[in-house]
């Protein structure tokens, strides 16, 4: 095992998978402006192609728009399966696959993987393969996602080309989950910023009155700012547990003590 590997942090890891030009790891406080980059922040972050679950179009992103689907500021979602690669390959093909000189260049705004050389440095790309190997949370764990029909795609009806989408559902949120322990939780680390029932400030830019409806829309992606958090307001590593997590999930599910 590289001895990098080793000493690398798979919480930061998550952060940067999330945005990696504010994370908290980053040599470059001042983020994407620093950069000159002219493309776009989603062209660059891992989670917009590959999904806050790892399962790029096959996952909670199949019915995300992209590039070829509608929204031209968007890149497409990848088919990769990241979550079976992590199992499968060797931390250094992990690092050389994120790091990809041979990757596109960052400016051209498309699909491809990105060449991350002069953004990323090595010590945050080994953060991103710990977190890809040891720290990504299998969703079943938190909630059952059933798919119906095949990636976001345009269709011939005859007449024209359609745009046509699957329909994804999420249910049994916090599933196995300890709803007593799970308040406690809330109650100690939480209800200082979200308040008691979640709806002390407003989250995901204003779109949801609290983290109670924001959960239950999109579980795909509470855990991953609970876990790794949102730079940089919240930090990362505020609750780490698979096991805390399914309680905390199985408290907040409930509409009554965490409203819309
Ligand atoms: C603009 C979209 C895009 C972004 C941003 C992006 N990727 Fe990728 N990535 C892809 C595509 C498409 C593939 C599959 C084809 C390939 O390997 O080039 C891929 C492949 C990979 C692979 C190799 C998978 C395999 O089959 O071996 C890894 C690992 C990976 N990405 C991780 C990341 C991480 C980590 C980040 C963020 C630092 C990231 N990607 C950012 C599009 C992207
Ligand atoms: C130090 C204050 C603070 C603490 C503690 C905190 N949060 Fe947050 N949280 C925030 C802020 C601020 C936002 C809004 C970020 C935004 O909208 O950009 C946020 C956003 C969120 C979101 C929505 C993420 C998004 O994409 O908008 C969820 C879910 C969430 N918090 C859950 C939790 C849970 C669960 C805990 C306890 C484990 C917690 N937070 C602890 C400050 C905090």
């Amino acid at each position: 095992m590289p001895a990098a590997y080793v000493a690398a942090d798979g919480i930061k890891g998550g952060e940067v998978y999330s945005e990696w030009f504010r994370a908290s790891s980053g040599g470059r406080p001042n983020g994407y402006p620093d950069y000159a980059l002219t493309v776009g922040t989603e062209f660059s972050r891992c989670k917009t192609c590959h999904g806050w679950d790892g399962l790029g179009s096959a996952g909670s992103y199949a019915n995300r728009t992209g590039q070829s689907t509608g929204t031209a500021t968007r890149p497409d979602v990848a088919p990769t399966n990241l979550r079976s690669v992590a199992a499968g390959a060797t931390h250094q093909e992990l690092f050389d696959a994120i790091i990809r000189p041979s990757g596109r260049f960052m400016n051209s705004p498309d699909s491809r993987h990105p060449d991350y050389t002069a953004f990323l440095t090595d010590a945050q790309v080994w953060n991103l393969v710990k977190f890809m190997r040891e720290e990504w949370i299998n969703s079943n764990d938190l909630y059952e996602m059933t798919i119906v029909g095949a990636p976001m795609h345009y269709e011939w009806n005859g007449t024209a080309w359609v745009r046509v989408s699957p329909t994804i559902s999420y249910a049994n949120i916090g599933k196995n989950g300890n709803a007593t322990a799970g308040n406690a939780l809330y109650t100690a680390r939480c209800a200082v910023c979200h308040g008691a029932n979640g709806k002390m400030i407003t989250v995901d830019g204003a779109a949801f009155a609290g983290i109670g409806g924001f959960l239950r829309a999109k579980p795909h992606e509470a855990w991953f700012k609970i876990k790794f958090g949102q730079p940089p307001t919240m930090l990362p590593g505020l609750v780490t547990s698979t096991t805390e997590m399914r309680d905390l999930y199985k408290a907040i599910a409930d509409n009554v003590a965490f409203p819309d």
